[in-house]
Order: C-alpha cells, then sequence, then structure tokens
C-alpha cells in the first residue's frame, strides 16, 4: 500500500467513496448495514475504481444524529460489529488496494459520553463541567445564556435541573440537544482527541474526515450573535463569528498534522468546512495543517456552465495557492442526491435543508444531468469524493413520515423534511425483502421501484449509470492526463451553455448545460459520453463528453 517515494502523496488524486454504512449492506439480517455486510461488498469497491472509503460514524452511539453523537470515540457499536472486525475490515481494503478513512467528530459528544454524565452529576464551575459549555442563564436563569440558535432548529443550548431538582446550568449544542458542544479550551479534550486518533491510526486506519472541523473553537465570553433576520446560516462569513472558523481552530490542527506525520505512511485529514468564502478555506489546508477540505462550494453550485465554472476557478484558486490539490464532490449524507437537486427548476438553492417549498422534481432530467456532472467531475485535477448510491444514479427517496429519524425532521416540527431521503439502503439486486441489502428488511424503507436500480441490474448494461462510473473511474486511472493534478485549461466553447476545459496529455472534457445538441469544438475520439445513444459527432443536451485529442487538435 505505500506510495513510491517518487510519486505524490496517494491523496492528492484519490476517488474516495463516501460509505453510509448503516444503508450500505447488511450480513446479519436485522435491516441495518454492518461491517460484515461491507466485507462482503469489498469486491464491489475495488471492482468499481475508487482509491479510498470514508466510513461515517461507526462509534457506540444512541444514535439521535446518525451517529455523529458520539458516546465512546474508542468502540465501535454493536449494530455494526466490533474493533476486532473494524481491524480485519481495513487489512481487507488495504488487501483490495482500499484506503479507509474513518470520520472524527470533535465539536461535540452525545450526551450518553462518560464525560458529559459527569458533567450532569457535577457541580457549576466543576473540572467535569469545564468540558463542555455550561453557563448560567440570562433573566434570573430562565433564558440561555446567549441568541445562538442550533443548526437543528430551536436555541442552541438547553437547561439542566441541579442535584435538587431545581433548573440549573444551561449547556451549548449547536446541533441537537444531545450533541453537546465541547470546550476546545480544555486541556482534558485536547489530549482525549490526540489519544483517540491514536487509537485509529494504530489500528491501520489511513485518514480521517474531520466533521464541522470548523466550529471547534468558541470565541471567549460566548457573545451573542445578532441574528439580524433570524437565520441561522446567513452571517457565517461575517468577520469575528463567536462559533465558526475562528482563527484559533488552526492551531488544533497543526497539532494534529504533526501525529498525523509521525506515521509511517503519513495519515491525512479532510475539513468538513462548510465556508462560502473559498480564501478561508484554504486556510485549513496550509502546508503544515489538514491535507484536503470537503469542496462544499461545488456542491452547492447551480447546474449552470457560469455557475460551475465560477466553482471550479474559485476552488482551484484557493487550494493551489497553498499548494494543497483540490477536492471534487456532488453530494453526500447531507444533502439532497444530485438526481433530485438537478432534477429541480432551479439548481441553485442550498442544499439540506429541503422543505416543500422546493418545488417538483424532473428525474429524467436530473439523471441526464447528473451523468453529465460525473463525466465533468471525475475529469477535473485533485481528489473527488463519491457518495455511496449516486454511482447507481438514485434519486432522493421518499420516507413516509412515520419512518423519518432525522433530528432535522424532528426539532424542526416537520417544516424541514431532513436528510433521510438520501440515507436510504441501496439496492443490489432487483427482487428480494430490501432488494439485496439484508436478508430481512431495511431501517429506512425503500420506495416503490427502488430495485430497478440495483447493482445487479445496471451491471453489464452499457447504458447504466454504474457503467458509466465504472468507465469513467478505469479511464481516470489509466489514461495519462487523468488523475494526479496535471495542467488544466479552459478552452473555447461553442455556446455560453457549454464548458471545455484540456489537461495534458490529449485529453478534453465538454459539458453540455443547454437543452440542444452542442458541437464538438475540438478535433479527438470521443472516449466516453454520459449519453450512450448515437451523438453524432455532437455533445447531448444535458450531456458531456471526454475526448481523446488527434495530435493536430493538440495546443
Ligand atoms: C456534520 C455531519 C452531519 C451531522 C452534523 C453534526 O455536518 O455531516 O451529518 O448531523 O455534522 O455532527
Ligand atoms: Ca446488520
Amino acid at each position: 500500500m505505500s506510495d513510491d517515494v517518487t510519486s505524490a502523496p496517494w491523496w492528492q488524486d484519490a476517488v474516495i467513496y463516501q460509505l453510509y454504512i448503516q444503508s450500505f449492506a447488511d450480513g446479519n439480517a436485522d435491516g441495518i448495514g454492518d461491517i460484515a455486510g461491507l466485507r462482503s461488498r469489498v469486491g464491489y469497491l475495488a471492482g468499481l475504481g475508487i482509491d479510498a472509503i470514508w466510513i461515517t460514524p461507526w462509534y457506540r452511539s444512541p444514535l439521535r444524529d446518525a451517529g455523529y453523537d458520539v458516546a465512546d470515540y474508542r468502540a465501535i457499536h454493536p449494530r455494526y460489529g466490533s474493533v476486532d472486525e473494524g481491524r480485519e475490515l481495513i487489512d481487507a481494503c488495504h488487501a483490495a488496494g482500499i484506503r479507509v478513512i474513518l470520520d472524527l467528530v470533535p465539536n461535540h459528544t452525545s450526551s450518553d459520553h462518560q464525560w458529559f454524565v459527569e458533567a450532569l452529576g457535577a457541580r457549576p464551575g466543576s473540572p467535569e463541567r469545564s468540558r463542555y459549555h455550561f453557563r448560567a442563564g440570562r433573566d434570573d436563569g430562565q433564558s440561555p445564556p446567549n441568541d445562538w440558535l442550533s443548526v437543528f432548529g430551536g436555541p442552541a443550548w438547553t437547561q439542566v435541573t441541579d442535584a435538587h431538582g431545581h433548573p440549573g446550568e444551561w449547556y451549548l449544542h449547536l446541533f441537537d440537544s444531545s450533541q453537546p458542544d465541547l470546550n476546545w479550551d480544555s486541556d482534558d479534550v485536547r489530549s482525549e482527541f490526540e489519544d483517540v486518533l491514536r487509537f485509529w491510526f494504530d489500528l491501520g486506519v489511513d485518514g480521517f474526515r474531520i466533521d464541522v472541523a470548523t466550529a471547534l473553537v468558541k470565541a471567549p465570553g460566548l457573545p451573542d450573535l445578532g441574528y439580524p433576520d433570524g437565520a441561522f446560516l446567513a452571517d457565517l462569513t461575517r468577520a469575528d463569528h463567536p462559533h465558526r472558523d475562528r482563527d484559533e481552530v488552526h492551531e488544533i490542527y497543526r497539532s494534529w498534522r504533526k501525529l498525523a506525520d509521525s506515521y509511517d505512511p503519513p495519515r491525512m485529514f479532510a475539513a468538513e468546512a462548510w465556508l462560502d468564502d473559498p480564501d478561508r478555506l484554504s486556510r485549513y489546508v496550509r502546508p503544515d495543517e489538514l491535507h484536503t477540505t470537503l469542496n462544499l462550494y461545488y456542491l452547492k453550485s447551480a447546474w449552470t456552465a457560469d455557475s460551475m465554472r465560477r466553482a471550479i476557478d474559485a476552488s482551484i484558486a484557493a487550494t493551489s495557492g497553498v499548494g494543497a490539490p483540490t477536492t471534487w464532490g456532488l453530494s453526500n449524507h447531507d444533502v439532497e442526491r444530485v438526481v433530485t437537486r438537478y432534477g429541480r427548476a432551479d439548481t441553485s438553492r442550498r442544499p439540506g435543508v429541503s422543505g416543500p417549498e422546493l418545488g417538483p422534481v424532473d428525474e429524467r432530467l436530473g439523471r441526464r444531468r447528473a451523468r453529465a456532472a460525473a463525466l465533468l467531475t471525475l475529469a477535473l485535477p485533485g481528489s473527488v469524493y463519491l457518495y455511496q448510491g449516486d454511482e447507481l444514479g438514485l434519486a432522493d427517496a421518499h420516507v413516509p413520515e412515520q419512518a423519518r429519524q432525522d433530528p432535522i425532521w424532528i426539532r424542526s416540527e416537520g417544516r424541514r423534511w431532513g436528510r433521510d431521503g438520501a440515507r436510504v439502503p441501496l439496492p443490489w439486486t432487483p427482487d428480494g425483502s430490501s432488494h439485496g441489502f439484508g436478508d430481512d428488511g431495511a431501517w429506512l424503507p425503500q420506495p416503490p421501484g427502488w430495485g430497478a436500480h440495483a447493482v445487479s441490474a445496471q451491471e453489464g448494461d452499457d447504458a447504466s449509470f454504474l457503467e458509466l462510473y465504472r468507465t469513467a473511474l478505469h479511464l481516470r486511472r489509466t489514461h495519462p492526463a487523468l488523475g494526479g493534478t496535471s495542467e488544466f485549461q479552459w478552452r473555447d466553447a461553442p455556446r455560453d451553455d457549454v464548458l471545455v476545459f484540456t489537461r495534458e496529455p490529449g485529453f478534453a472534457c465538454v459539458v453540455n448545460f443547454g437543452s440542444t445538441p452542442a458541437p464538438i469544438p475540438l478535433d479527438g475520439r470521443v472516449l466516453v459520453s454520459s449519453d450512450s445513444g448515437d451523438t453524432a459527432g455532437d455533445v447531448p443536451p444535458h450531456g458531456a463528453v471526454w475526448l481523446e485529442l488527434h495530435p493536430a487538435g493538440r495546443a
């Protein structure tokens, strides 16, 4: 698995498959994905042609936020397996040439974490409480200590009762009330997380995705935010935000980087950072900090030539300035699936906060665009994140109200649909009680028609999503211009709604955002097209092609 000393580190151009473990494959017929199921599908992952998997949180947890509420960072939830099985899985993945990244949740623990239980039992001002943010309320203790709001809805504070059963202090939770925020000024917190990193690195884990990487450090005194319009996210970019992107957070990552570099081979980090300003984002990937950041800027862009081009330029500019690779990704477990998002009349809205206001979806159009987007994304220089099921062209599933589990749905009292639609278990076969996901049902119900998108239904069908991804991933590995971070250059396009770029040697990608065929502006042979039909020398509407340029057509 080690990189050749002369080659670039693996994470610079890796395709990383985000594996939502509870919805990937169920090995013991309880309706929930697990390590045994995952192990049985390592061959599928290897055949797909990805370089690494990122496994979403598998730790012991009461699962009030799908495992992003960790009760024990050194234990795997029994419903997924044991730490021993985890180690065996890592070895099996390595043997298949796949690296393994875990998800670290350092901003908050679960309220079931031993530290929080101890804090509740301790007095105000105690060392136990100082690992979190406990404060007296305002108005004689009746109101929250400040005006911060939870990302999931409602205030970011919950009041506890004291030893005599009277209302006591309030604690901070930027997410659900079962996710108390840790106090990163505490030495206990800092040393605990370094220890947790070592625990998993020692087991062979290749890296970590860092959950809400921008939020760990809060402004001294926890000052009011002063929401002008009541919106939580409206002013994430404002200077001196009291709980996002504070300069002091970088010190934590510098120390983690040293730790990762002390391993052979060095381990890597990817930051989850929802920052709209690419320059602020680039600070997380300075040479002595994290290695990469998820590119949520690209993910949030509308599907238009202009908007995608701006996102690509801004992303490359931001990361190349600090010598880090750019990453690209079209979706994840927090947002609507690509097919659904791109099937809307307006693709410019902020994903992840869905509600009925979004309007109807044209899934056929969404699928065409998602196929084009796959070719666009896999042709860009840098590393790519692929969310499980996107390679099957899955759309968001309609999850019946009584089956929904996302705290966004619960805390918003049904005003926001939440993220369950993107988390429904994968279909592996057209038939069976859960379409081959397991032998006995699925924890989130699969919608009618799910089996049509099954892996086995697509395998071998050249027109399928899966084969498009396999072909593109294979070419990405074998074509000398792809992978790596080689030269990227925009070229003249025949129309405003078309993007054309080349990479050396001899490769071009043409994306047509319009609804009529566009001429191919360069002289070359089509390597792959997002539309399997005969395109007669054109780029199909809502489509894309990859070209091998004829020597004369090269720059
Ligand atoms: C991140 C995760 C999301 C989770 C939240 C709180 O945004 O991706 O799923 O709900 O953090 O941990
Ligand atoms: Ca299971």
